[in-house]
């Protein structure tokens, strides 16, 4: 499953922005405040309109005006364009979001593919305000169109999405993809001061954004999945000096600690006392090796507290990462990071006038002319030349 194209208009700053050919990594750099963040957001809100509605993800942001760019008329429009695999159709979800009497609601939502190199693209669903049409038998790719059929179906109210309302599509393969998706996009935006703690005894599979069950993943992978774990700690070792093992460990009072034996002394150091570059090292190594990968995992500045010369193996796990089935978007300010990307992977995002827009770096004949001449990224980066991005 792989995102290839992304298209919104009127969220926030992107009043209209079109990110084409996303490779299953990419990397996207730009002053503070162009919109890193708020392109990983629109995942966010489609999370939440799908988990409440589409009421609860607008107010949650502020509501309807304070989320549609500054003075713009027009729905916000979220589309992506998304392949179950490598050779499936490439499946076009659209989700149009409006206001009407106060209320938010769903002006148009869209899901469909082109069946074949040439065929007209295919309507799975198309629903206005809560009405519309959608695919009633079971839909997997290979259904004749001519045997498909297709009823006027109503949602229970305009701002319930109609991939989680209509009950029907549970054992629709394509929709389930896409919920999945959407439910399992995960952000990670590490805080050491979160993960530092020691943590109540649980149980977690997944790290939280900010990390602050690291101690509870921990005891899961050594608990569950020891070959993980060894390779884990094996990298660690490899990557930070002195770090000969980690353990999550029970205090008296019942809670878990994460424990870094230093194979200098006797007595580990609990997790408060090791440096922030340790604690991050080891909890990017356990999101990364999750034994089940989120589908789409978008990282916040990967780079802050680790040690620059670490940050190019730390590329090289994104990439392992992406390969195993997850995709990967990181923001960064990172030179070195840069260097570690290809040019294909990289995005400069750029404010003008109040609102931005994102170049592939690869589209760039000067960017591509320098690289071939053998300039680095990271350098271009520096000196100014991936547009604004380095302001
Ligand atoms: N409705 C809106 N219309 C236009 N711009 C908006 C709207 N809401 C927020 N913004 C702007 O969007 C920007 C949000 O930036 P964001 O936090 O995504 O940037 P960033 O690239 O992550 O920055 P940083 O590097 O500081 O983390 C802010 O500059 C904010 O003023
Ligand atoms: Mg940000």
């Amino acid at each position: 499953m792989r995102i290839e194209r992304l298209r919104i208009d009127n969220f926030r700053v992107f009043r209209h922005v079109d990110i084409a050919d996303l490779p299953p990594l990419a990397f996207f750099v730009g002053a503070n405040g162009s919109g890193k963040t708020t392109l990983f957001e629109v995942f966010g809100f489609l999370r939440d309109a799908l988990q409440n509605n589409l009421s609860a993800a607008v107010a949650k942001r502020g509501g309807f005006k304070e989320l549609r760019s500054r003075g713009c008329d027009g729905p916000i429009v979220v589309e992506v364009k998304f392949r179950e695999h490598d050779d499936g159709p490439l499946v076009t979800y659209q989700l149009q979001v409006g206001e009407r009497d106060g209320r938010v609601v769903a002006e148009r939502e869209l899901l469909k593919y082109r069946r074949g190199q040439h065929g007209k693209p295919w309507h799975f669903l198309d629903f206005r305000h809560g009405e519309g049409t959608a695919v009633t038998n079971e839909a997997d790719y290979d259904v004749p169109d001519a045997e498909m059929e297709r009823e006027p179906q109503r949602l229970n109210a305009p701002d319930i999405l109609a991939i989680k309302g209509l009950g029907q599509f549970e054992k629709f393969r394509v929709v389930s993809s896409l919920r999945r998706l959407i439910e399992s996009w995960h952000l990670s935006d590490f805080h050491i001061q979160a993960a530092r703690p020691s943590q109540e005894t649980g149980y977690a599979e997944h790290l939280s954004p900010a990390g602050e069950n690291l101690p509870l993943v921990t005891q899961y992978l050594y608990e569950h999945h020891p070959a993980v774990f060894e390779r884990v700690l094996a990298r660690m070792k490899a990557r930070v000096p002195g770090v000969a093992d980690v353990q999550a460990a029970q205090t008296v009072d019942g809670r878990l600690v994460l424990r870094f034996q230093d194979g200098s002394f006797r007595d580990p150091f609990i997790a408060r006392y090791v440096s922030d570059g340790t604690i991050k090292m080891f909890a990017y190594l356990v999101l990364l090796h999750d034994p089940s990968p989120h589908p789409l995992l978008c990282i916040e500045e990967p780079e802050n507290q680790l040690y620059p010369t670490l940050l190019g193996e730390l590329v090289e796990e994104f990439r392992d990462y992406a390969r195993r089935g997850g995709q990967v978007m990181a923001s960064t300010h990172s030179p070195e990071v840069l260097d570690a990307a290809d040019v294909s992977e990289v995005y400069w995002l750029e404010k003008r006038r109040g609102f931005t827009t994102v170049h592939r770096a690869a589209d760039d004949a000067q960017v591509r002319a320098l690289l071939a001449e053998g300039d680095t990224l990271g350098a271009l980066w520096r000196q100014g030349l991936l547009g604004s991005a380095n302001p």
